[in-house]
């Protein structure tokens, strides 16, 4: 699927997007890999996003990752939507098929799942309750990937209960939609507990939550990784609970994305995480 004969374009639409951390990773892979090509980073503004997807192809791109806040716009404008972005809600990845039409899905539950099952090897879904905090899109790409691993009972609570029932009512099974004022006592008995909020992102108050329900050897996982400690995670390691922060769903993501654009389903090293970790 790479062609030695065409130098290979992938980027992320954002807005803003400068801050972004995949052009880094990704032209680590280009370069791991001995590939002439490049993933820029592209500011798009909402008015101009599907003009911009529209010209992936004249362009030459393979496809792109497009992000905040562009994840649910993109399924409106591109030709072919998978199950799996259409059950989450939100499009991550876009690729230009041979045809020149455009096709998404979302690689951010892969991305969540496989960084846990990479960093904490011998994790099980099913291993007891989760709880989940937040009900985004974030928060969807997540229980998706929980509850497709066979987690039998995940506690989702958000600030907004209305939210947190959509996502209840939508995936079914094992979730359980909770009021706001119950997530303190929600980690009683937890295995893990995942915050998938904006709280604790730098310029952001910390998540608003007591861990002296958790139990000592639950994990306790951030899909924020600006920090990468949050104060969340902090007080969790501190008084000895397991950690992971979002950078592993990151760059994990980046995995699926190069198999459907060039054929290839690249590595997350530690020599790439370091490298990226060195920028946070
Ligand atoms: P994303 O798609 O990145 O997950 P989002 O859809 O805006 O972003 O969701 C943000 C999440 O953070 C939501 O669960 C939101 O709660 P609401 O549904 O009540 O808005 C949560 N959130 C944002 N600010 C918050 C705050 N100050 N306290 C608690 N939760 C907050």
């Amino acid at each position: 699927m790479t062609h030695p004969d065409r130098f290979l374009l992938a980027g992320v639409m954002g807005w803003p997007v400068m801050h972004s951390r995949s052009p880094m990773f990704h032209n680590y892979w280009f370069k791991q890999h001995g590939l002439a090509g490049t993933y820029v980073p592209l500011a798009i503004p909402p008015e101009r996003l599907a003009g911009a997807l529209r010209g992936l192809h004249p362009l030459g791109f393979s496809g792109c990752n497009v992000t905040i806040p562009h994840k649910q716009e993109t399924m409106k404008i591109i030709d072919h939507v998978d199950d799996l972005a259409r059950a989450i809600g939100a499009v991550s990845c876009v690729t230009v098929r041979a045809d020149g039409s455009l096709s998404g899905t979302n690689n951010d539950c892969y991305g969540f799942i496989q960084s846990v099952k990479a960093e904490h090897p011998g994790w099980r879904a099913d291993a007891g309750p989760i709880v989940v905090i937040g009900a985004g899109g974030g928060s969807r790409a997540v229980c998706y990937g929980l509850a497709r691993e066979g987690a039998k009972e995940i506690r989702l609570v958000n600030r907004t209960l209305r939210r947190a029932q959509e996502v209840a009512h939508a995936f079914g099974g094992p979730i359980q939609a909770l009021p706001w004022e119950t997530r303190h006592d929600a980690l009683d008995g937890a295995a893990m507990v995942v915050n998938t909020t904006s709280m604790g992102m730098v310029g952001q108050p910390p998540l608003d939550i007591s861990l002296d329900r958790l139990p000592k050897n639950a994990l306790a996982a951030d899909i924020v990784y600006i920090p990468l400690e949050t104060p969340f995670l902090a007080a969790a390691r501190k008084r000895g609970n397991r950690t992971m922060n979002g950078l592993g769903m990151l760059l994990n993501q980046g995995r699926p994305a190069w198999k459907a654009w060039f054929g290839i389903e690249p590595e997350v090293t530690p020599e790439l995480r370091a490298m990226v970790e060195r920028t946070i």
